[in-house]
Order: structure tokens, then C-alpha cells, then sequence
């Protein structure tokens, strides 16, 4: 699969390794087009860096990796995202990380679905530590879970299937508004790792009998 990943930071670089792994095409997009070919590069992979204008164009399958703070500036450079599954990884913590600057009635997942209303939004990945990614998607050995919530069943499958495919662990969690849950999860995650000093080797799961 053809995959663009619009950010080139600790995210980007760890589901792009994850991705060209897999057998991915993947380009990254940045507003510094040089900075996105230097990353791109020292990642190898064949991962390609370009700008953000020319990013989402290239594939059906489109990551939102930059600050949720930016993603209206940045989906204003992608063009028509008409019919894309549009994969929101943000966490939409306040400035000082001390709680969520939106929700618990709505969430970034909605806001973006409302932002490019044609695309197929899916939120997934906003659960797991970028060292986890680039710790092979492992902790203690085990696949990190990846919560996967939208309304568009066929995208929601298709990014539980990449991340399968990657050897995360998948869990699809219902539709868009699943993301009012998820973003408070992503927010104790930073609490436990950052605040009460678990450390950012962890990431939450959800056990089953079988
Ligand atoms: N870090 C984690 O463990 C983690 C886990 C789950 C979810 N997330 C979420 O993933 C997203 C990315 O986090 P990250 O840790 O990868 O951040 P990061 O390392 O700081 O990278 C942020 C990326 O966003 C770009 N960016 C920032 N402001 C921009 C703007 N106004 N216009 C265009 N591009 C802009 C940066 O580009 P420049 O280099 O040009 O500034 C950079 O490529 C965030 O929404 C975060 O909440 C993070």
C-alpha cells in the first residue's frame, strides 16, 4: 500500500520504519520539504520526504502525525482528500500537558472527520508511545494494542489490518465517537509515563478470556 505520513517527527519516524518494514510505500510530508527528504533518507527503507503539498496525493492512506494544534493549518496544504482514509493519531493535550483541550462531548477525531467531512477518518496509534514504535511496536516483548475507532467500517478494518500487518495488535473500538474514550486513555498514558514516572515503555491493552 502506498502510504503518506504528513509530519516528520518521533510518530511519523516510528510508524514510517513500522510501515516500510511491512512492505509499505511510504512518504513523508513535511512544510520544510528539505527537512522531510533529510529524515526520509536517514530513515532508508526506500521511505521517501517531500512537502506537505505534495504528500496525501501520493496514497489512499493518509496519517495526520503533526501537533492536533496543527492540523487545520496542515489540511490546508493536502488538497482533496475526497474518498482517503485519514488516520488521526493526535492527542489534543493542553500547551502544558496537564489535560485535553477539547472533549468529553466531541473529540479531534470528530473535529477532523467535520474538517474534510469527504474522507474516511479513522483514530488509531494515539494510544501508543512513539518509543514503543520505534521499539519495534513491543513492550515486555508484546505487541502494543492499537485502539482503532470510525464511522467507515471498511477504513476502520483496513487500518486494523496495517496494523496487524506491522505486528501491532489491533482492536477495533466502534465508531468515530470511540475517540471521546480514546483521547482520555492517551492522556493517562502521558499522566502514568510522564507525570508519575512509569516511563514511556508502556501502553495500555485490553485483556480477554480468549
Ligand atoms: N510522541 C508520542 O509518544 C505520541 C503518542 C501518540 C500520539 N502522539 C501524537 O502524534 C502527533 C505527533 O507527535 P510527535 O511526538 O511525533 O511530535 P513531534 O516529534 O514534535 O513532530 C511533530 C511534527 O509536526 C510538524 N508540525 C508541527 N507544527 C506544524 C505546523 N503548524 N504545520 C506543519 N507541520 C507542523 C513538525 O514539523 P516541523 O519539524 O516543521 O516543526 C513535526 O514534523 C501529535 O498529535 C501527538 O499528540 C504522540
Amino acid at each position: 500500500m502506498n502510504i503518506s505520513i504528513l509530519g516528520t517527527g518521533n510518530m511519523a519516524s516510528g510508524l514510517a520504519v513500522l510501515f516500510a518494514k511491512a512492505g509499505h510505500a511510504v512518504t513523508l510530508g513535511s512544510r520544510k520539504p528539505a527537512e522531510a527528504e533529510t529524515v526520509a533518507r536517514a530513515l532508508g527503507r526506500g521511505i521517501a520526504g517531500t512537502g506537505l503539498a505534495d504528500t496525501a496525493g501520493r496514497s489512499d492512506l493518509v496519517v495526520l502525525a503533526v501537533p492536533y494544534s496543527a492540523v487545520a493549518d496542515v489540511l490546508a496544504t493536502t488538497g482533496d482528500l475526497t474518498g482517503k482514509t485519514v488516520v488521526d493519531i493526535t492527542n489534543p493535550m493542553t500547551a502544558d500537558f496537564s489535560g485535553l483541550a477539547i472533549g468529553l462531548t466531541t473529540s479531534a477525531a470528530e473535529e477532523i472527520q467535520k474538517a474534510v467531512p469527504a474522507a474516511r477518518v479513522v483514530k488509531a496509534f494515539n494510544t501508543v508511545f512513539a518509543q514503543v514504535l520505534h521499539a519495534d511496536g513491543k513492550v515486555a516483548g508484546r505487541p502494543a494494542t492499537v485502539f482503532v475507532a470510525g464511522d467507515d467500517a471498511g477504513a476502520r478494518a483496513s487500518v486494523a489490518r496495517l496494523a496487524a500487518d506491522v505486528g501491532l495488535d489491533p482492536l477495533e473500538v466502534g465508531g468515530l465517537a470511540s475517540a471521546r474514550y480514546l483521547e482520555p486513555v492517551a492522556g493517562l498514558n502521558i499522566a502514568l509515563g510522564y507525570g508519575l514516572g512509569l516511563g514511556t515503555d508502556i501502553a495500555p491493552t485490553w485483556l480477554r478470556a480468549a
